[in-house]
C-alpha cells in the first residue's frame, strides 16, 4: 500500500475512534499485561477472510471455542473476501476494546494499517495462517510449515511418476499458484519447485503451456486470483484447450489447493478424458476428499485445523498469563521477523484417508464416501 493512503486510512479510522479513546485509556487494555477490559473479561476478536471455504468456518468456530473455553469473550467475524470489510471489522474490534485481534487476512498487505491500529489502540496482534506484512504490527504468527506443504505435493508428483525410479518421460505437468496477494502462496509455490525444479532443468518433466515463472520471484505469473475454483478452472480449461486437445497426454498438475484442484476436476471432466492426471490439492476439504476416494482428484495436504486453533488459543492463554508461548521459529514480514508457530501438514490420498480424517474426526465417513 502507498504509504500516505496508509497515513490517511489511519488518520481516518482514528478519527472514528476519538469518542471511544476518550472513555478508555489503552492502558486499560492488555495487549502486554493481559489485563482484561471493563467486562472484567479479555477479549478477543478474530478475523476470518471468508466463509466459501470449509476450512475458514472450521477454524473460526474452533477457535472461538477454544478461547471460550477458557473463560475469553469472543467476537468471531468472516470477511466475504473484501479487503476493506476485513479492515473495518478488525478496526471495530480494536475500538470496542480487544485486548487480542486474531488475524487470517485475505490481503497481507493491505490488513498492515487496521494491525496498526489494533496495536495502538492496545491489543496485541497475531496473525492467523497468513502473515500481515510490512509492519511492526504483528506479535506472533501461527500456521502450518508453508514450504512444507509446497514440497509434498511436489514430492507426490514425483513419487507418482517414478522419478527417482529413472523414469525419464517426458511428462507433461501442469503449474498453479495461489493468490498472488497471499504471502502464503509463494512459499507453497517454492516448497513445490525445489523439488519439482531439477527434473524441469533436466527435461524429464515439461509444461506444454510454457506457463513455468522464469524465478521465484515471477511466482505471481501462475497465480489464481482469490484462489478461486472457478478461476483455476477456466486456467485449466484454457490449457487444456490449447495444448492438450489433440492426444497430448497430461499427466499431473499442481493445483495448490483443493479449490483449484476441484476447478481442475472440472476442467478434466468437461475434456471428457477417459482418464484423470495426478492433481494435488491442500486442506482436505470434504468434496476433495470425496473426489480422492473416487479417483478424480490424487492427493491433498492435510493441515488439521482443530490443531492450529487450539495452538493459537493457548499462544493467547499463556500470554494473558504473563508466560512465553511455545514458539521457536521466525518469519519475516518484510519489517520485521515475527516469531512463529508452524505446525505440521500430513500428506494425503487414497491410501491414508481413512486413518487420518475420517478415524482422527476431522471428516465423517459419509462425507469422504467411505
Ligand atoms: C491457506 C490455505 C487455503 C488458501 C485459500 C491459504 O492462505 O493457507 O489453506 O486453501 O489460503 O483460502
Amino acid at each position: 500500500m502507498k504509504k500516505w493512503k496508509k497515513i490517511i486510512g489511519i488518520a481516518g479510522a482514528l478519527a472514528m475512534l476519538l469518542p471511544f479513546a476518550a472513555c478508555e485509556a489503552p492502558s486499560t487494555r492488555g495487549g502486554a499485561s493481559g489485563a482484561a477490559n471493563k467486562s472484567g473479561k479479555i477479549s478477543v476478536g478474530i478475523s476470518m477472510p471468508e466463509q466459501q471455504l470449509e476450512r475458514w468456518q472450521i477454524d473460526g468456530e474452533n477457535l472461538k471455542k477454544e478461547l471460550e473455553h477458557f473463560g475469553y469473550k469472543v467476537t468471531l467475524q468472516y470477511a466475504d473476501g473484501k479487503t476493506d470489510l476485513q479492515s473495518s471489522q478488525i478496526q471495530n474490534m480494536a475500538n470496542q476494546g480487544a485486548n487480542y485481534v486474531v488475524i487470517a487476512s485475505i490481503d497481507g498487505t493491505a490488513t498492515g494499517a487496521a494491525a496498526e491500529l489494533a496495536e495502538s489502540n492496545g491489543a496485541k496482534v497475531i496473525a492467523y495462517d497468513r502473515l500481515i506484512m510490512n509492519t511492526d504490527a504483528v506479535d506472533y504468527y501461527a500456521t502450518f510449515s508453508l514450504t512444507d506443504v509446497g514440497r509434498m505435493q511436489g514430492e507426490y508428483i514425483v513419487d507418482k511418476l517414478g522419478l527417482k525410479e529413472g523414469k525419464k518421460g517426458p511428462f507433461n505437468v501442469e503449474l498453479m499458484s495461489g493468490s498472488p496477494t497471499d504471502n502464503n502462496a509463494r512459499y507453497y509455490y517454492e516448497g513445490a519447485w525445489k523439488v519439482l525444479e531439477p527434473y524441469f532443468k533436466s527435461g524429464v518433466l515439461k509444461s506444454k503451456s510454457g506457463k513455468v515463472p522464469k524465478s521465484l520471484d515471477d511466482w505471481k505469473s501462475i497465480g489464481i486470483d482469490n484462489w478461486d475454483r472457478q478461476k483455476g478452472q477456466a486456467e485449466m480449461e484454457n490449457r487444456i484447450n490449447s495444448f492438450y486437445n489433440d492426444g497430448t497426454k497430461l499427466d499431473a498438475v499442481l493445483a495448490p489447493n483443493d479449490a483449484i484442484a476441484l476447478g481442475t476436476v472440472n476442467a478434466v471432466e468437461s475434456a471428457g478424458w477417459n482418464y484423470f492426471p495426478i492433481i494435488t490439492g491442500q486442506d482436505a476439504e470434504k468434496a476433495n476428499v470425496a473426489a480422492i476416494v473416487q479417483g478424480k482428484q490424487t492427493m491433498t495436504v492435510y493441515k488439521d485445523t482443530r490443531k492450529l486453533a487450539k495452538a493459537t488459543a493457548k499462544m493467547i492463554k499463556d500470554l494473558v498469563d504473563g508466560k512465553k508461548p511455545n514458539t521457536k521459529d521466525v518469519f519475516n514480514n518484510g519489517n520485521k521477523d515475527v516469531t512463529s508457530m508452524l505446525l505440521s501438514p500430513v500428506s494425503v490420498d487414497k491410501t491414508n484417508a481413512k486413518k487420518e480424517l475420517v478415524d482422527s474426526g476431522y471428516i465423517s465417513a459419509a462425507d469422504a464416501g467411505l
